[in-house]
């Protein structure tokens, strides 16, 4: 007898104790604190959204410009702008307390291992958000302006603190700028992260050459977008093979089939980032292509694709 044809998938995932009803979530810094979407969004469907990285005092900012297009990505130096962690408690979250299945993670940086302490100190003292992502790519102003995530013991340091303060499970996110991303999996896990995030953007730069002026006023900035989806893979790719703990990947997604790449290099759920720039319902349209494309394929569970990468 025939088998009978699959209705629906099961898009269900879960990591760090946590359940998402599908593996999408828009990634920080690309979805403001989430209801500034609503209107274009219904965020009811995605699995979850990391907002804006919060700071323990508002931030303004680099000046402009700040953005630039580039063939296939972006590069960015917003500079961390932010309203501070106090005013998100006041002014977003008793909004975004008012979704019910779709999970708000707040994002947190900061320049010294104190910043990170007293900025997840005041989140904790909010009701509604279901995990802390630890932006570790910022300069550690205390130690020569060393970026957090690019040295082993700086990183192991800032992860032993937050962990620490954190009274919600704690996603580390990993800066690609690094030699091996393995290792620096290791020592986030080791650190006592309850999951890895990567990539960040990598470290970039562009020149208009009729101006001889940098096209960003910072100089250097962040190149995100589908130019760096293939390094993304393979960073995924090496840092699940080198911990136990659950890893959420991203860089450059902006379809279905590109959620499935990042999950069979083991990826439990993924963030959808720069998308959202060139098409800011992007999040909700992945989401409506998860289901179709697992039909298509016979996968009943899409949680049964992390790591089933075939090697020959
Ligand atoms: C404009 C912009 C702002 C960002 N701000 C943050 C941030 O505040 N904190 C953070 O951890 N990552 C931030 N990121 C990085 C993204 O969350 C994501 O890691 C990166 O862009 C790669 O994914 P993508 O190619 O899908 O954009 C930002 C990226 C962009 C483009």
């Amino acid at each position: 007898m025939a088998a009978a044809p699959q209705d629906n998938a099961d898009l269900r995932v879960s990591f760090a104790g946590l359940e998402l009803k599908n593996p999408i979530i828009a990634a920080s810094g690309t979805f403001a604190y989430g209801i500034e979407f609503e209107d274009v969004v219904a965020l009811s469907k995605l699995g979850g959204f990391v907002v804006k990285g919060l700071s323990k005092e508002p931030m303004t900012g680099n000046p402009p410009p700040r953005l630039f297009e580039t063939p296939a990505g972006m590069l960015n130096a917003i500079g961390l702008q932010n309203i501070g962690a106090k005013a998100f408690l006041e002014e977003k979250l008793p909004r975004l307390r008012e979704l019910k299945n779709t999970l708000v993670i707040a994002n947190v940086f900061g320049y010294t291992r104190e910043d990170y302490e007293r900025t997840i100190h005041i989140l904790n003292e909010g009701d509604g958000i279901a995990a802390y992502e630890l932006n570790v790519s910022c300069p550690n102003t205390a130690h020569g302006g060393i970026v957090f995530g690019t040295a082993p013991l700086m990183l192991e340091d800032v992860v032993l603190t937050a962990k620490r303060a954190a009274a919600r499970p704690l996603i580390v996110k990993l800066s690609p700028n690094v030699t091996s991303v393995a290792q620096m999996a290791q020592v986030a896990e080791g650190a006592g992260a309850d999951a890895i995030s990567l990539v960040n953007t990598f470290l970039a730069m562009a020149i208009d050459v009729e101006t001889r002026k940098p096209r960003i006023a910072n100089l250097t900035a962040g190149l995100s977008g589908p130019a760096i989806r293939p390094i993304a893979v393979r960073m995924v790719y090496e840092a699940a093979q080198a911990v136990r703990i659950p890893v959420i990947g991203m860089g450059g997604i902006s379809t279905a089939s590109d959620v499935i790449e990042f999950m069979l290099a083991g990826a439990t759920a993924v963030q959808v980032g720069t998308a959202s720039y060139w098409d800011p319902c992007a999040t909700e349209k992945i989401v409506d292509e998860l289901d179709p494309w697992c039909v298509q394929h016979r996968v009943r569970r899409i949680r049964d694709l992390t790591g089933a990468m075939l090697s020959d």
